[in-house]
């Protein structure tokens, strides 16, 4: 790789304004980076953000911004580059991947958020940190309540011998309501299998009859269980669909309803642990009575700390939304009923030990790495069984959404645990450290790691933007608050570049929440004693006016601040026509125009609407704006614009299928919509964007539909009868 010095070019003109912007190679960077983003990017990984862009392809979107129309690409990727006074903004920041990926490129680099949550990680992640002090508090803690923790989580064997708990396996329990009887909710018997079932199909059940756990061949067989002698079926229990069946008097009664009824959350029941021998075997035994003493002696504990005032837990309730609806919905009011007693005993000391590092940035970093290990150690966590990360997080679904069979991880953990904060401190925090020191790019051919270009991260940060216009070139600016209010002067950044909300049901700050509700039992930085993250501006609405309203509210404020022949550039995708007729007229309303368009590789949407199920969307639009008095062009009409956005989409399809993409209709609306938004740009500002849609929305289907079948044709598993998703060939693996 080329490791000189280059003298960065000029602005103006630039690569990603023009179709020969290399979108192909950056997708396949992407592609590479995406397998396991958090190893590749750690930096912005150090505590949970949703909606975590790749960073190679920012970096691809930066360089774009910067270099000349005649640069290509992939030769300048990895060169050592330093656009020192050069400024980039992002205003709707997140974990921090435009700002980080600025930054090591040279750039002076403004990042703001809405939300606290947000803001915090970025700060602490890319601020100060001393790696000896992280490292020796990291052993205090070890010693110290680390050790408490870890007692917490031992029992005994078959064999009486002590043993480390690595999981306990609870079910969730209701009162049947004709009879009244404790009725377990286990959708199935079978709570542990692994990850690859082909190479290892034995699984592990608990008995109906005497509550015993043994290991079974595979999932499909009845099975005699040895203690008891009782046979059932492995993959059945009381609970079927939303219904569940009372043990006792034998009749079914709908789920939600009963629990609703009853003015708690349901309880749960300690049936199974997963222990670590002495001699390091795993195995999995029945719950005994002493386990169940054990945990009612953290209950009594956990009432004792609370009244001594000596631990702090997260009172705070849960406000209806979206996202919270359905846990309202099985009466969890409080944060701190997503967690059971020996979590909260363990979590309220592990935070509170940690709030007494005498070291602010080591305390606060500590404390964002104790508020990332929420999200595996809490109720709403499932089992996803060995050979694999064992824990599956609470936010694998975008809603909170109860667990029936929730499992309990050991907080400490030990060094064959997951999701615990031994195991989070290696992965995320010395990783994310290894990371600033030398941060690399990846090989897009060989996936090699490519050192020695980029700036290292020293930790140079300031907590807001420079009132008084005095810059610092070396530093990361971050401010908390609504975009829609940037304090920095007109005309004074370079080049936005963001990635904003869509146009979904997915409150971040909804979600946030429940990380900020034990954040803010220790303010600090940028967590205040607020009670909710949630904010009026938060762009973010099901209604697609208010959500075009906000947006456009944030790109107008984003324009001011730009300089004028700046260009403001941002990643989106959707598969819905009113995802884009609102994108469409939050830009022109802000006063810019889409010059160009660039499908890149993205990675699957999470949080996919039924549209999506079955023609998932891998492409994100890069959307290339300017300020529209910049753009010299002609107004076009909506049919001119619709068939040289037909021909544009079909050309860069070519190259994503040369490229080795496979492309699902969604795709196809991605790259035809983004097309079209170019070729309908520039507009006047009075327009309503949605009325210029709506002349040629059949048109749009009916090409939408004629590229679909061709992309089809060519892939037969896109058929959606084969139910097999759309995915990207690998021809340079
Ligand atoms: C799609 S995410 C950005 C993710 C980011 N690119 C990353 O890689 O992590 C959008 C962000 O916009 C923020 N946001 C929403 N409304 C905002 C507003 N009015 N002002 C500033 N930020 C806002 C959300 O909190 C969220 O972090
Ligand atoms: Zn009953
Ligand atoms: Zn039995």
């Amino acid at each position: 790789m080329p490791m000189s010095k280059s003298r960065p070019p000029k602005i103006g003109t630039t690569l990603i304004e023009c179709d020969a912007f290399d979108f192909e190679f950056l997708s396949e960077i992407a592609r590479r980076e995406s397998w396991r983003k958090e190893l590749h990017r750690p930096v912005y990984h150090v505590h949970k953000w949703w909606a975590n862009r790749l960073g190679s392809v920012f970096r691809g979107i930066i360089l774009g911004a910067v270099l000349p129309q005649d640069a290509a690409l992939k030769d300048h990727f990895y060169k050592q580059y330093r656009f020192t006074g050069r400024r980039i903004l992002d205003p709707f920041m997140g974990s921090g991947t435009t700002v980080g990926e600025a930054y090591k490129l040279g750039f002076t680099a403004f990042g703001q958020d809405i939300n606290p949550v947000a803001c915090e990680s970025v700060r602490v992640a890319l601020g100060e940190i001393d790696a000896k002090h992280v490292q020796a508090a990291f052993s205090h803690l070890d010693t110290g309540v680390g050790q408490h923790i870890r007692a917490l989580y031992t029992t005994k064997d078959a064999n009486g011998i002590l043993c480390d708990v690595l999981y306990y396996f609870w079910v969730k329990v209701v009162a049947c309501p004709y009879c009244g009887e404790r009725t377990d909710l286990f959708p199935t018997r079978i709570f542990a299998r692994n990850a690859n079932p082909l190479h290892r199909p034995e699984v592990h059940v608990c008995c109906p009859g005497c509550g015993d756990v043994f290991k079974i061949g595979h999932a499909g067989e009845q099975c005699k269980c040895p203690r008891c002698g009782v046979r059932f079926a492995p993959d059945t229990g009381e609970v079927s669909g939303m219904n569940a069946t009372c043990r006792a008097c034998h009749r079914q009664f709908p789920i939600a309803k009963t629990v609703r009824a009853s003015a708690t959350p349901p309880d749960h029941r300690l049936y199974a642990k997963l222990v670590l021998t002495p001699s390091g075997r795993k195995t999995y035994l029945a719950a005994t009575e002493d386990d169940r003493h054990a945990y009612e002696q953290c209950s009594r504990t956990l009432d004792a700390e609370l009244s001594a005032g000596a631990i702090r837990i997260p009172e705070t309730p849960l406000e209806d939304g979206h996202n919270t609806r359905q846990a309202i919905g099985y009466n969890y009011r409080q944060w701190r009923q997503f967690f059971n007693n020996r979590q909260l005993l363990t979590l309220g000391w592990l935070q509170r030990a940690i709030a007494e590092i005498p070291e602010r940035p080591t305390r606060d970093l500590l404390l964002t790495l104790f508020s990332g290990l929420l999200e595996f150690n809490n109720l709403f966590t499932s089992y996803k069984g060995e050979g694999t990360g064992a824990v599956r997080h609470m936010f694998s679904h975008h809603i909170l959404k109860p667990e029936r069979m929730p499992i309990e991880a050991n907080v400490w953990g030990t060094p064959r645990s997951s999701g615990s904060f031994l195991n989070l401190f290696n992965s995320r925090l010395m990783r994310a450290i290894e990371y600033r020191k030398n941060p690399f790019e990846l090989n897009a051919s060989t996936g090699e790691k490519v050192y020695g270009i980029n700036r290292e991260f020293v930790g140079h940060l300031v907590t807001g933007f420079p009132s008084d216009g005095r810059i610092q070139t070396d530093a990361i600016y971050i401010a908390c608050g609504s975009s829609d209010t940037i304090s920095l002067p007109d005309k004074s950044i370079d080049a936005v570049i963001t990635d904003p909300p869509f146009f979904d049901n997915v409150h971040y700050s909804e979600l946030a929440d429940f990380f900020y509700a034990w954040q803010k039992l220790y303010p600090r930085g940028f967590v205040n004693g607020s009670s909710t993250t949630r904010h009026a501006s938060e762009v973010q609405d099901a209604d697609a006016r208010e959500f075009s309203g906000k947006l456009s509210t944030v790109l107008r404020e984003s324009a001011r601040v730009l300089r004028d022949d700046g260009l403001l550039i941002f990643t989106y995708h959707h598969s819905r026509p009113d995802g884009w007729s609102s994108l469409l007229s939050a830009i022109v309303r802000a006063g810019l125009s889409v010059v160009n368009c660039h499908p890149v590789k993205a990675e699957m949407s999470v949080a996919a609407p039924k549209a999506q199920a079955k023609e998932p969307i891998q492409l994100d639009a890069i959307i290339v704006c300017r300020k529209a008095a910049q753009d010299p062009r002609d107004a076009c009409s909506p049919s001119a614009a619709i068939a040289a956005a037909e021909r544009r989409a079909r050309e860069k399809i070519e190259r994503l299928r040369a490229a080795g993409l496979v492309i699902s209709r969604n795709d196809c609306r991605v790259v035809l919509m983004g097309q079209l938004l170019a070729e309908l740009c520039p507009q006047p500002r009075e327009s309503d964007a949605g009325d210029l849609l709506m002349p040629i929305s059949e048109e749009i289907d009916r090409i939408l539909e004629a590229m679909a079948e061709h992309e089809k044709k060519r892939d037969p598993a896109l058929r959606p009868s084969s139910g097999t998703h759309t995915q990207m060939q690998l021809p340079f693996a």
